[in-house]
């Protein structure tokens, strides 16, 4: 039996029943006209996210950074990047946030630093340097013919290798990301507790109400690093996430950073505050659990990304070689994290955008004028009827869709986009892999970090009401048309669909927030059914996924709570549409 099983009933917390709304810094509201977002922008825009009826903020990177992965780089934990703002502007923020009701979390990196903070570069300037070992050194191999090479050979994340050498003490340092992120040694117990006092405290004594935390279990390695098996023939750089991923001291690490740092710090009203996790690759309940049970006392809850990942295969080198999918595949994965945590003491997510994913209305439904408001709303109802806590993306809720498929590879700006893009055509070039450039541009258009980093669309003015400049990515050709203005006086928008929806999801959190989840008619290939049941309530969910009529399934003698369509059909769900039905 699992060391995780607990009650029936899941205990009672206010971050489990919280609306969190991710803001990305560049991309929400500039208010110097500089083309890029910035604090006092956020600032004037917290009223707006109060009346969303969403509960946290979770601020994306704001620190101080030369932006290579846009500001997932920092050069230093204790100062803002200078375009955003200042200290004091996010003091600001935190203040109304509170005066708000609004709880604040913060993005914490620390699994890497920037090449530019004044740590790497001690640590690069000798081999006897006391920061040395605060990041990954390690010497050259040489191969038959005496050519330099990595000491392994490991592929990161952006489509290159993950050891860049370095001249001046003639090694080669660690990076999972790109070259100017070298991943910072956790094994060494000052660099640890610069972290702590550095990235975490430094925030938390400002008063803010927890962390998202990035790639958090990437911070304990197999530090003998061996070669990984060559999986990819097309190439020397080879998938290792064994190697790096979930090492053998991760649950050390996680739980000395919660009882030393987290535990000692409350929210502005005096509860605990909130950790969430970005824990990609670990595909497995159980290994998913050890994060995430109450018992283990490490995080409160992380994000696991089966379902961003539908269509991306391992979301490594073919991450952007689309692979169509089926409804009941999304099913499955839903189920899988929808049930993991029931009767144990662990907690799950609900999301499906983030600012490393393309728009859920163009992924997963339709983007097409006819039906990209329907998609929405009915996206809206998948996410507000699951069990977890909520997550949403600045735009997703006035329903925003993806870039233009005729915009040229040029507008796609993201360090990971032009890694791929890069390396697709090397591998058309040399003959590797014909017609790559075409299918990696498709998968690019459909599911690029990009699209989600283009500006928030305020209004019908120039950009979208983002910017009185030139905005840091091309507004997308469709603000006129979807912006939060419009919608917010239309009683049948997307927006206010939402507010409706968030509001009922608090009303009926017995069912939602905290329901026993069941699938119904797993293999239908498109509706998608499901029940959610709490003691003697049951919720019936369904949704249409495809554009053509569909019969309804049979819960005509419970009540409509709510469907995404004005008008209803009996035994009919309309194209893209989603109803929740309630027996009580
Ligand atoms: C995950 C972040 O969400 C992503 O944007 C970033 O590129 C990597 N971690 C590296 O920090």
């Amino acid at each position: 039996m699992s060391p995780y099983v607990e009650s029936l009933e899941h205990k009672r917390v206010w971050w489990k029943e919280a609306t969190f709304y991710q803001v990305y810094p560049a991309s929400f509201k500039d208010s110097n006209g500089d083309g890029l977002g910035d604090i006092p922008g956020l600032i004037s825009k917290v009223p707006y996210i109060a009346s969303l009826g969403v509960d946290v903020v979770w601020l994306s990177p704001m620190y101080d950074s030369p932006q290579k992965d846009m500001g997932y780089d920092i050069s230093d934990y204790e100062t803002v990047y200078p375009p955003y703002g200042t200290v004091e502007d996010v003091e600001k923020l935190v203040k109304e946030c509170h005066q708000h009701g609004l709880k604040l979390i913060l993005d914490l990196v620390v699994n890497h630093t920037s090449d530019q903070h004044e740590w790497f570069k001690e640590s690069r300037s000798s081999k006897d340097n006391p920061k040395r070992n605060w990041y990954f050194w390690r010497p050259a191999r040489y191969d038959q013919d005496g050519n330099r090479m990595p000491p392994t050979n490991y592929r990161s994340y952006f489509a290159g290798g993950t050891w860049t050498w370095d001249d001046n003490t003639e090694e080669y340092y660690l990076h999972l990301y790109d070259p100017s992120q070298p991943d910072l040694n956790w094994e060494n117990a000052d660099c640890r507790r610069a972290i702590y006092d550095s990235a975490m405290r430094f925030w938390l004594d400002k008063g803010i109400d927890g962390f998202r935390v990035d790639t958090v279990n990437k911070y304990s390695k197999h530090v003998d690093f061996p070669d990984a098996p060559i999986t990819d023939s097309n190439s020397f750089i080879q998938p290792a996430a064994q190697f790096w991923c979930n090492g053998p001291r991760i649950h050390e690490f996680v739980k000395e950073m919660n009882n030393d740092v987290l535990s000692k710090y409350t929210t502005f009203d005096g509860q605990a505050v909130v950790t969430v996790g970005e824990l990609s690759l670990t595909p497995e309940p159980e290994g998913v659990l050890r994060y995430v049970s109450a018992k283990e006392k490490e995080l409160d809850m992380v994000f696991q990304f089966d379902i961003t990942h539908l269509g991306q295969d391992n979301g490594f080198q073919d991450k952007y070689d689309f692979a169509p999918w089926k409804l009941p595949e999304m099913k499955r994965i839903v189920e899988k994290w929808q049930t993991f945590i029931e009767e144990t003491d662990g907690w799950t997510t609900v999301f499906n955008e983030n600012h490393d994913n393309g728009r859920s209305v163009s992924r997963f439904a339709s983007d097409v004028p006819e039906w990209r408001e329907q998609s929405a709303k009915m996206l809206a109802i998948w996410l507000i009827a699951q069990t977890g806590t909520l997550f949403l993306y600045q735009g997703q809720e006035i329903g925003m869709i993806n870039a233009p498929k005729d915009w040229g590879i040029e507008e796609y700006r993201d360090v990971e986009a032009q890694g791929h893009w890069e390396e697709a055509v090397r591998q058309d070039a040399n003959g590797t892999d014909p017609g790559r450039t075409e299918r990696i541009l498709h998968g690019l258009q459909l599911m690029a970090r990009d699209h989600s980093r283009l500006p928030f669309q305020w209004d019908s003015s120039a950009n979208g009401g983002f910017t009185t400049g030139k905005p840091w990515m091309r507004a997308h050709d469709l603000y006129p048309k979807i912006n939060a203005e419009n919608q917010g006086k239309d009683v049948n928008s997307v927006l206010a669909f939402y507010k409706r929806l968030l509001y009922l999801r608090k009303e009926h959190k017995d069912v939602f927030v905290y329901g026993a989840f069941e699938l119904v008619d797993p293999e239908n290939e498109n509706t998608f059914v499901f029940r959610k049941r709490y003691r003697d309530r049951t919720a019936v969910v369904a949704m249409n996924f495809t554009d053509s009529p569909q019969p309804a399934f049979g819960a005509m003698e419970m009540m409509l709570l709510v469907s995404s369509y004005s008008k209803v059909v009996l035994g009919t769900l309309q194209p893209f549409e989603g109803r929740i039905y309630v027996d009580y």
